[in-house]
C-alpha cells in the first residue's frame, strides 16, 4: 500500500507506513479524504491546461477568424481558473501533510491517564510490584509507593480499580504459594489506610462476581497474574484468550507497570489491545527523567555483574557521557581484555573484543585496585584463588577526582558486594561523595535503589526500573509502551 504522505510502497498487511508512520489502516481518515480532492483536483486543472485551455482557443480561432486577438480573453480566464485550481490543490494537499504529520506525533506519543475518560469507570491498573519479600513482609515498599499516585486519581474520579501485577517466576505448582501477592496487599492497605479486596482466582465467576460488586473508589488486587504461567504459560506468552479475557473484566486499561515495561505479557501488552489505554503518572515520570539524563551531559557509574546487560547501555549514551566508572565483578571483563588475571572473578569471554574497542574512547575509567578475599590489590597482583569484590581505595580516590565538577551522574549497580560489610566501601564511599557534592544523581536497578536505603542516600531519582530502566536507556523500544503508541485511540 502506497503511503499518500512520504509516497513510500508498503507492503500489503502494514499498518503504519515503515517509512515515516503515517496510520495506514483501513479507516478513512480525514486527511485521506483531504488527499483525494487535492488529487482530483490537480487532474482536472491538468486536462484543463493541456486539452480545455488549447481547444478553446482553437475553437474560437476558427469560429471568429476576422478577429483572432480578442479570443484571447475566454482562452485566458479557463487557463487562470485552471492555474489557480492547481495551486488550489497543492494547497489542500500542504494541509493534508500537515495533520498527518501532527497525527503521527500524537500517535507516537501515549496518551496519560488524565487524557482518557475514567470516571465512573471500571479500570485496570497494571502496576509492578514484584517487590522483595521476607517472612511474609514487604521488605522495600518503593515499587508500591510509587504507584499510589496513579490509585488516588483514580479514586477521585470514582473509578472501580482492579490491580494487577506479577511477583517473581512462577515455574511450578509450589512457585504460586511462594510468590503471592498477599503480603503485597498487606502493605497496600497499609499505605492506602484502607482495607482493599483480594481475589485468590485470576478467571472465573467468582472473581467476576467480586469485581461486579465494587463500588466507586474500591480496590481490588488479583493474585500474582503469573500463576497463570503454570502449566502452560499463559501470562509470559501473551497469551490472547487471557489477554482478552482480562480486558472484559474492564473498561479502561492503565499501564503503570514501568518495571514490566519491557515485558510483553497478557497483562503488560496484551490487554492494550482490547481496551482503551493510557499510561499512568509512573511512566509518565519515569520516561521524562530518563528521557532527560539520555540527552544531558553526564557520568556514569556502572557496576553489578555482567557487562553483557550494560554493554547497549555504555553504547548509547556513550556521546553524551563525560566518563565511565566501572567497579563491581563486571569490571572484570574490562580488566581481562588488557591482559590483566582477574583470578576466579566473572569473565564474559564473548565480550572482551567488544570491550577493548569501548575502551579505545578514553571514556572508560576502570579499577587501579580491588579488595578480594584476601584485602586490597593492585589490579596486577591479583591472583588465580582470587575474585574481585569491591573496589579499593585508590580507585575510589581515582573515581572521585573523576566525578569532580560534576553535575548530573547516573548509577546503575554497586561497586561491590555491599551486603557484606568488608566489600561496602566503594559503594557507599560513592554515595557519600555525591552526597556531599551534592551531585544530582539517577539510580537505576532494584540493588542499587536497595543499597541507597542501607546508607541513605537520597538519590535525585530513584527509578523503579531494572531492566527496562536498562533497556530504556540502551535506546530499546519497550515493547509495552510501544502497543500503547500504535493502538492509541483505536479502542475509542
Ligand atoms: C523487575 O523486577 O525487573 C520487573 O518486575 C520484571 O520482572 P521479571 O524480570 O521477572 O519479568
Amino acid at each position: 500500500m502506497k503511503c499518500n504522505l512520504c509516497d513510500y510502497e508498503n507492503k500489503e498487511n502494514e499498518h503504519y507506513c515503515v517509512n515515516c508512520g503515517k496510520n495506514l489502516s483501513s479507516q478513512i481518515e480525514k486527511t485521506d479524504f483531504l488527499f483525494g480532492i487535492s488529487s482530483f483536483l490537480k487532474i482536472i486543472s491538468i486536462f484543463s491546461l493541456i486539452l480545455v485551455c488549447p481547444g478553446v482557443y482553437l475553437f474560437e480561432s476558427i469560429s471568429r477568424l476576422d478577429n483572432f486577438s480578442s479570443n484571447s480573453n475566454i482562452t485566458l480566464v479557463f487557463a487562470i481558473v485552471s492555474i489557480a485550481i492547481l495551486f488550489f490543490s497543492i494547497f489542500i494537499k500542504a494541509i493534508a501533510k500537515d495533520m498527518c504529520i501532527k497525527n503521527i506525533k500524537k500517535e507516537k506519543e501515549m496518551k496519560t491517564i488524565e487524557q482518557i475518560n475514567i470516571d465512573n469507570k471500571k479500570v485496570i491498573l497494571r502496576v509492578d510490584y514484584n517487590v522483595p519479600i521476607k517472612d511474609g513482609k514487604v521488605i522495600d515498599n518503593n515499587r508500591i509507593k510509587q504507584s499510589l499516585d496513579t490509585i488516588k486519581y483514580l479514586k477521585d474520579h470514582n473509578a472501580k480499580i482492579i490491580l494487577l501485577s506479577h511477583l517473581g517466576k512462577v515455574k511450578t505448582e509450589e512457585d504460586k504459594e511462594k510468590n503471592t501477592l498477599l503480603p503485597v496487599k498487606t502493605e497496600l492497605e497499609h499505605l492506602l489506610n484502607e482495607t482493599i479486596e483480594f481475589s485468590t482466582e485470576l478467571k472465573g465467576s467468582a472473581l467476576e462476581e467480586k469485581i461486579n460488586k465494587l463500588k466507586p473508589k474500591e480496590i481490588i488486587l488479583l493474585e500474582n497474574t503469573r500463576h497463570m504461567d503454570y502449566p502452560n504459560k499463559l501470562e509470559s506468552n501473551c497469551d490472547k484468550e487471557l489477554s482478552s479475557y482480562w480486558a472484559s473484566l474492564g473498561e479502561i486499561y492503565i499501564l503503570d507497570a514501568f518495571g514490566s515495561a519491557h515485558r510483553a505479557h497478557a497483562s503488560t501488552y496484551g490487554i492494550s489491545e482490547y481496551l482503551p489505554h493510557a499510561i499512568g503518572f509512573l511512566i509518565e515520570k519515569e520516561i521524562k527523567e530518563l528521557n532527560n539524563i539520555k540527552d544531558k551531559e553526564k557520568t556514569i557509574i556502572l557496576g553489578g555483574a555482567k557487562v553483557s546487560d550494560k554493554i547497549g547501555v555504555i553504547k548509547n549514551l556513550l556521546p553524551t557521557s563525560n566518563k565511565i566508572l566501572i567497579g563491581g565483578a563486571m569490571c572484570g571483563t574490562f580488566l581481562k581484555s588488557q591482559n590483566i588475571n582477574v583470578g576466579k572473578t566473572f569473565v564474559e569471554e564473548e565480550k572482551i573484543e567488544e570491550v577493548k574497542d569501548l575502551l579505545k574512547t578514553n571514556k572508560i575509567i576502570l579499577p587501579i585496585d580491588v579488595i578480594t578475599e584476601n584485602g586490597t590489590k593492585e589490579i596486577e597482583k591479583i591472583t588465580d584463588e582470587e575474585s574481585i569484590l569491591d573496589v579499593g581505595p585508590k580507585t575510589i580516590e581515582k573515581f572521585k577526582q573523576n566525578l569532580t565538577g560534576e553535575t548530573l551522574v547516573l548509577m546503575n549497580g554497586t561497586l561491590g558486594l555491599y551486603e557484606n560489610p568488608k566489600y561496602e566501601n566503594g559503594t557507599k564511599e560513592i554515595f557519600k561523595y555525591l552526597e556531599t557534592n551534592k551531585i544530582d544523581t539517577i539510580v537505576c536497578g532494584g540493588d542499587t535503589g536497595n543499597a541507597t536505603k542501607k546508607y541513605n542516600f537520597a538519590p535525585y531519582y530513584l527509578s523503579t526500573g531494572g531492566g527496562a530502566s536498562l533497556e530504556y536507556l540502551e535506546g530499546k523500544e519497550l515493547p509495552s509502551l510501544k502497543i500503547m503508541e500504535k493502538m492509541e485511540n483505536k479502542n475509542e
